[in-house]
């Protein structure tokens, strides 16, 4: 189990390490342009969590927009060049469980350590989840915590925005990103959410790239099954 947990992040701190991080851009994110507005209620300040954050410069976007921003990135580096590529100046605390980057206002803050150790309470609830990158990038083997734990951070008027990939593995190409269908999807979260598919969008480059006969973005959104 320990081995695993290591290897867990190890293998994306050789991905920071050697510039093979390919699903990071330059710009905001395409979905959350598309579909930012089904998860921030116009002129509401909402708590955003963003699990697995990288450098996403998505971070700054909601932190522009006047929201406060948590992330959780267990590779150093990676959350060190955000704030650098960002030009935000930052504090440091250390936790006994991760060690916390934050801008001064306190409004944007990234929990440096593996995102299975994070101390529930200490991280709080949110209004807004933007999980890109993340469901997918995990192993299969943690999905059911994941979701678990994610769930359980959301306050009772919660919004998440989702995006997934969908494609049929092969033996030279099963991901990161892995394939997650929707029936995956509403098996993780439809105790407690409803699934909305938003959209989805071909994505021919990234097929031909790994040899894959299609591959999808899918963006959902899921809110409280009760509304
Ligand atoms: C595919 S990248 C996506 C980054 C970001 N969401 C984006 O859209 O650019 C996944 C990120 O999660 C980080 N990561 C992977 N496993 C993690 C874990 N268990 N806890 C915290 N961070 C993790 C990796 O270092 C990497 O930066």
């Amino acid at each position: 189990m320990e081995a695993k947990v290591k290897d867990r992040i190890a293998s994306w701190s050789e991905r920071w390490n050697t510039g093979n991080t390919g699903w990071h851009v330059a710009g905001v994110n395409h979905c959350l342009m598309e579909y930012g507005e089904a998860l921030l209620p116009s002129g509401s300040r909402r708590r955003v969590f963003i699990p697995l954050c990288g450098k996403t410069v998505d971070l700054k976007w909601f932190y522009d927009g006047g929201h406060e921003v948590v992330g959780v990135e267990a590779v150093e580096k990676c959350v060190l060049e955000f704030f650098a590529e960002n030009s935000l100046k930052y504090v440091t605390e250390t936790l006994t469980w991760a060690k916390v980057f934050r801008t001064e206002c306190n409004r944007l803050k990234i929990y440096c350590c593996d995102l299975m150790d994070v101390e529930l309470e200490a991280l709080g609830k949110f209004d807004a989840v933007w999980d890109r990158g993340s469901l997918v990038a995990i192993y299969e083997e943690d999905r059911k915590k994941y979701a678990a734990l994610m769930k359980s951070l959301l306050t009772p008027d919660f919004k998440y925005l989702l995006s997934t990939l969908v494609y049929t593995p092969t033996e030279s190409f099963n991901g990161p990103p892995r394939n997650v269908p929707t029936e995956l999807v509403e098996e993780l979260y439809g105790d407690v959410c409803k699934v909305e598919v938003l959209g989805s969008q071909e994505d021919e480059g990234r097929a031909k790239k790994w040899n894959l006969k299609f591959f999808t973005e899918y963006i959902y959104l899921l809110t409280p099954k009760t509304q």
